[in-house]
């Protein structure tokens, strides 16, 4: 398993220690978490990093911390849903930056890149990605690398109940036939 990636503008990599302080910055700001249910704490940040770092052991793939220049921005990467979707145990393609990041195109050259690798590397035949109704600029990452929508998937989200954003948008992406 490689343990990071190369893209023109961008260092795709595991998690270091260093990166937990500005993540927890990212996920504290409500714009950035303005399409999920809340913001996160420092220490529910650090779990998230947790979790992250389990599944690259298990499942070989996850979701990688982006630098740009040297600065950690986020993430983007595959993961695998820890609930029940339409989609089953497909993986998900998925990313979150920091402010600073937005409109130069990061999101989507990682993504690209990630999503390269999910059928060379790590053997996938399709991946999915969901968001809620209204992220438009999550959902434009998406058709940008070539997503295609499926309205047919759409679903409440499970895990939470009573938010104005329960309901979720689907794409998927398949293995480029030769
Ligand atoms: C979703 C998210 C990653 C998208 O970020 P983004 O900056 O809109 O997307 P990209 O990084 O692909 O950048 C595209 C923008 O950069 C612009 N851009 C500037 N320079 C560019 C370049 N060299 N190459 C490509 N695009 C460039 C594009 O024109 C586009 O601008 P537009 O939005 O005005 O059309 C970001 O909004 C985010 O982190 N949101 C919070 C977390 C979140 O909601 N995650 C998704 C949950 S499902």
């Amino acid at each position: 398993m490689t343990d990071s990636l190369r893209t023109e503008r961008l260092l795709l990599r595991k998690w270091k220690g260093d990166d937990r302080v500005p993540f927890a910055e990212l996920n504290s700001d409500p714009e950035v978490m303005r399409y999920f249910p809340r913001t996160l704490t420092a220490t529910e940040s650090d779990l998230f990093v947790d979790q992250i770092e389990q599944g690259f052991e298990e499942n070989g793939f996850g979701l990688w911390a982006v630098e740009v220049d040297g600065r950690f921005a986020g993430y983007t990467g595959l993961n695998k849903t820890a609930f029940e979707t339409p989609m089953g145990s497909h993986a998900e393609i998925g990313w979150r930056l920091a402010k600073w990041a937005w409109g130069h195109g990061y999101a989507t050259e990682a993504a690209n890149c990630v999503l390269r690798t999910a059928y060379a590397l790590h053997g996938l035949s399709e991946v999915y990605s969901f968001t809620t109704e209204s992220n438009t600029r999550s959902e434009a990452v998406m058709r940008r690398i070539g997503m295609f929508r499926r309205t047919d998937l759409d679903f409440d989200h499970p895990n939470t109940p009573g938010w104005w954003g329960i309901r979720h948008i689907v794409y998927r992406a398949s293995l480029p036939k030769e």
